[in-house]
């Protein structure tokens, strides 16, 4: 039997969106999203973004806004580490930024039964991507954790293009597991 775990949600300005698991159909509405975040995000190959909502949605979260897909967190639980949750990419339709859709996601994915067991959040951030500390700076007071910095990859790493470094966010432990 499908199972599926929707939440209408008033944000800031009065928006109505819904945040649920994204599906593997989702796909081509969530490249032509992150697309639209590029740069500061890496473009993906669409068949990564269907594997997204195939495999890994159960960690992932899309905001749909009048039917249109306007928001995208793609995460997954570390192998081996089974109390970390790694969050990869966040995009937000820029028409609809600033009134919390991107926290939404950060808080409806960590709601979850399958993210109970989750004390530290990991992200990687280049260094200019002020937004995005923001974002996660902003969580990790949200919930009293700490985070701390280090450097995940050197531009060096990244031969082909110019591209800046990344800086892994570590926080937590997080204590609030749930909304
Ligand atoms: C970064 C991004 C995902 C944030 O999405 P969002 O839905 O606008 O974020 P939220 O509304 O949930 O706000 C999160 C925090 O950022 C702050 N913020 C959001 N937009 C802001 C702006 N234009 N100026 C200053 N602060 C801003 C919010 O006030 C909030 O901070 P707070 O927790 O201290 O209140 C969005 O800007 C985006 O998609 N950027 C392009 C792609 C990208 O860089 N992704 C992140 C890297 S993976």
């Amino acid at each position: 039997m499908l199972k599926m775990r929707i939440l209408l949600i008033f944000l800031k300005e009065g928006a109505l969106v819904l945040f649920r698991k994204p599906k593997k159909n989702d796909g081509k509405a969530i490249f032509e999203l992150v697309r639209s975040c590029a740069p500061p995000l890496d473009l993906n190959s669409r068949y990564l973004y269907f594997l997204i909502g195939a495999h890994f949605s159960e960690t992932s979260a899309v905001v749909e806004q009048n039917d249109f897909i306007v928001g995208f967190t793609s995460a997954y639980i570390l192998p081996d580490k089974k109390d970390h949750l790694f969050v990869w990419q966040v995009a937000v339709h820029e028409g609809q930024r600033s009134i919390g859709i991107a926290q939404g996601m950060l808080d409806d994915i960590l709601s979850r039964s399958v993210c109970q067991g989750i004390r530290y959040l990991e992200t990687t951030i280049t260094t200019s991507n002020d937004l995005s500390k923001r974002l996660f700076k902003g969580f990790a007071k949200g919930r009293g954790a700490e985070c701390r910095e280090e450097l995940f990859l050197d531009s060096t790493n990244f031969v082909e293009t110019i591209h800046e470094e990344e800086i892994l966010f570590r926080i937590g432990p997080l204590t609030t597991l749930t909304k």
